[in-house]
């Protein structure tokens, strides 16, 4: 696969401004406290991963940053200017891939693929035509006209993927994009979304539950504390690009993260 990524759509916001910052970010569920006292700031251009155990409020936290949510108390800002806190300026700002797939089931691939460019005001057949191109780099190829019942959960996850950075926004929110993936096509994308970043950098906020994953893709890892979740410990991975997951500096991190998170 190649490894770059192209903004289709003329960017509306410039990227060297573009950061995320969250300061003391609470947010309760009823009687659930999912976030308290957060604190967070990803520089522009920086890949933050973001670890911690199961319910502890990370997919809580990326839609706080997307402008899906509002914090009950403290700040959330996305984006550039004096409006990055509006919720209207973080969606503006950010591509965000949910945890679940989400494809349409009555689209093809390439309608799914298309879709968030259509949301942009895009016309249908334009927006089709700019995502087809990206198919083959995903490997899709072949699979344009395929509903998503008849791709398999790596596919469909591609796709969701290929729809979320086609309209080149420049913070980009991945919620374990990786997760539902078998090993061998896990590393494969893991080392083409480095490749994409490299050519193309974007502030991006990646949560997984893969150590090896984190430390492999971000500049640093922020670890969550279990549920009330703040972050607990940042790790910098201060490793050159291209790296190689064999790399023995990265095994270290690895057991380094995973100590802070035990
Ligand atoms: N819309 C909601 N209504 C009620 N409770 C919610 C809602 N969204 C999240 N929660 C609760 O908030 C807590 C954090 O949920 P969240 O999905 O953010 O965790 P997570 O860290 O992403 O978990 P996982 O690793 O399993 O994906 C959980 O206890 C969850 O049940
Ligand atoms: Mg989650």
């Amino acid at each position: 696969m190649s490894t770059k990524v192209e903004a289709p759509v003329p960017e509306p916001l410039s990227l060297e401004r573009n950061g995320v910052e969250l300061t003391g970010v609470s947010r309760s569920f009823g009687a659930i406290t999912a976030l308290e006292g957060l604190d967070l700031r990803v520089r522009p251009g920086e890949v933050m991963a973001v670890v911690g155990p199961s319910g502890c409020g990370k997919s809580t936290l990326l839609e706080i940053v997307a402008g899906l949510q509002e914090p009950d108390a403290g700040s959330a800002r996305a984006g550039a200017g004096p409006s990055a806190s509006s919720a209207a300026t973080r969606r503006a700002a950010c591509a965000y891939m949910p945890q679940r797939d989400l494809l349409l089931p009555w689209r093809d691939a390439l309608g799914n693929a298309a879709l968030a460019l259509e949301c942009q005001g895009v016309a249908r057949a334009e927006a089709r035509r700019r995502a087809e191109p990206l198919f083959e780099r995903f490997g899709l190829a072949d699979f344009e006209r395929s509903r998503p019942a008849e791709l398999s959960g790596g596919m469909r996850q591609r796709v969701a993927f290929l729809r979320t950075l086609l309209p080149g926004r420049p913070v980009l929110l991945l919620d374990e994009p990786f997760g539902a993936l078998d090993a061998i096509t896990r590393g494969s994308m893991q080392e083409w979304l480095a490749g994409a970043l490299l050519a193309e950098p974007r502030t991006v906020l990646l949560v997984t539950h893969d150590v090896e994953e984190a430390v492999f893709l971000a500049d640093r890892v922020a670890i969550m504390s279990a549920r009330p979740g703040r972050i607990v410990a940042t790790l910098h991975v201060p490793l050159p690009r291209p790296r190689r997951l064999t790399d023995a500096r990265l095994v270290e991190l690895r057991a380094a993260a995973l100590e802070a998170l035990a």
